[in-house]
């Protein structure tokens, strides 16, 4: 990418709804043509049968109310959804007085996204690797970007967070909710229930090597095609934010609401549930340019 002088906040003026997003550079995307291969397109229809309406339950218990926690945005507030697959965030930040746009390279979920919150926010299809690509999202105009169950998704992390450095405004927030990849390492992780001490616990096999995990096929579209999730340590993510001058600044662990074990006692099973999180949430703060943030050009 060659430079372009600190452009500044969006000097095009808010997207419009129902507009037709570009590549800086390229041609129109074609409707259906997912942006990039970890896109949840395939997954489409099940997801968004899975999530209904206001999304699943860990949604509405946990994760939504902890990101708006962590968010807390005011009115007029310009904040960018990163991979907002059917738009579960939208209504909540648009009540709050924010304004909403989403990003993801789903056009499947992003039809969706507009169908049931078109009015609540804007949704743009793209690749969250290349946002500074993106000819409707301007360099530092984003008072918040948010990850929403959504960066485990994305590969590599680098140019994930470092458009969404060059998105956001200085000081700009950037809210990130995962699973907690210290206790939940896809297929590397589980419950156990011992009998002798009559406790719940948790085994962890694997945990500092990253892994991509394939997505259980079962919601797919019966064409075979599944896409990969990413474990990753913490670690991972909290440099991987600072090289992007996204320091963290407050990070909450959050329980499950409920948790079964086989052959456990409710008790067991409660005090387990309450002392080994499910999600991990973090607020980043810009509070510097990365070397060559806010200074791209097309590619
Ligand atoms: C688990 S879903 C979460 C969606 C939404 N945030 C929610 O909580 O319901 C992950 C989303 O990330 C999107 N995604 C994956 N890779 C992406 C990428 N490189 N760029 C943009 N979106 C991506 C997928 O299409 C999917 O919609």
């Amino acid at each position: 990418m060659s430079s372009k002088q600190g452009p500044g906040p969006n000097k095009k003026g808010p997207l419009r709804p129902g507009a037709t997003v570009r590549r800086r550079g390229g041609e129109p995307r074609g409707a259906q043509q997912p942006a990039a291969r970890t896109s949840w397109d395939p997954l489409a229809t099940w997801y968004n049968g899975w999530m209904g309406e206001g999304g699943s339950e860990y949604h509405r218990q946990l994760a939504v109310p902890a990101v708006m926690r962590l968010l807390e945005p005011e009115s007029g507030e310009q904040i960018l959804d990163v991979g907002c697959g059917q738009g579960v965030l939208a209504p909540h930040v648009s009540s709050a007085g924010g304004r909403y746009v989403g990003l993801d390279a789903s056009p499947r979920l992003l039809d969706l996204a507009r169908k049931a919150h078109g009015r609540k926010g804007l949704f743009v299809l793209g690749d969250a690797r290349q946002i500074p690509s993106l000819r409707e999202i301007e360099s530092q105009s984003y008072d918040a970007v948010t990850f929403l169950l959504s960066i485990q998704d994305m590969d590599p992390l680098e140019p994930v967070f470092s458009g969404a450095a060059w998105a956001l405004k200085a000081e700009g927030r950037a809210v990130l909710l995962l699973t907690h990849p210290a206790f939940r390492v896809p297929r590397q992780s589980g419950w156990g229930w011992d009998e002798g001490r009559k406790l719940v616990y948790r085994r962890i096999d694997r945990y500092l090597t990253p892994l991509p995990v394939p997505m259980n096929p079962l919601g797919g579209n019966g064409s075979g095609v599944v896409t990969r999730s990413f474990h990753r340590p913490m670690s991972h993510y909290v440099n991987g934010l600072a090289d992007q001058g996204l320091l963290v600044e407050h990070m909450e662990e959050i329980p499950a609401h409920k948790l079964n074990v086989a052959g456990s006692t409710t008790r067991a099973a409660n005090l387990a549930r309450k002392e080994i999180p499910l999600f991990v949430a973090l607020r980043a703060r810009k509070i510097r340019h990365a070397p060559d943030n806010g200074s791209r050009q097309p590619a």
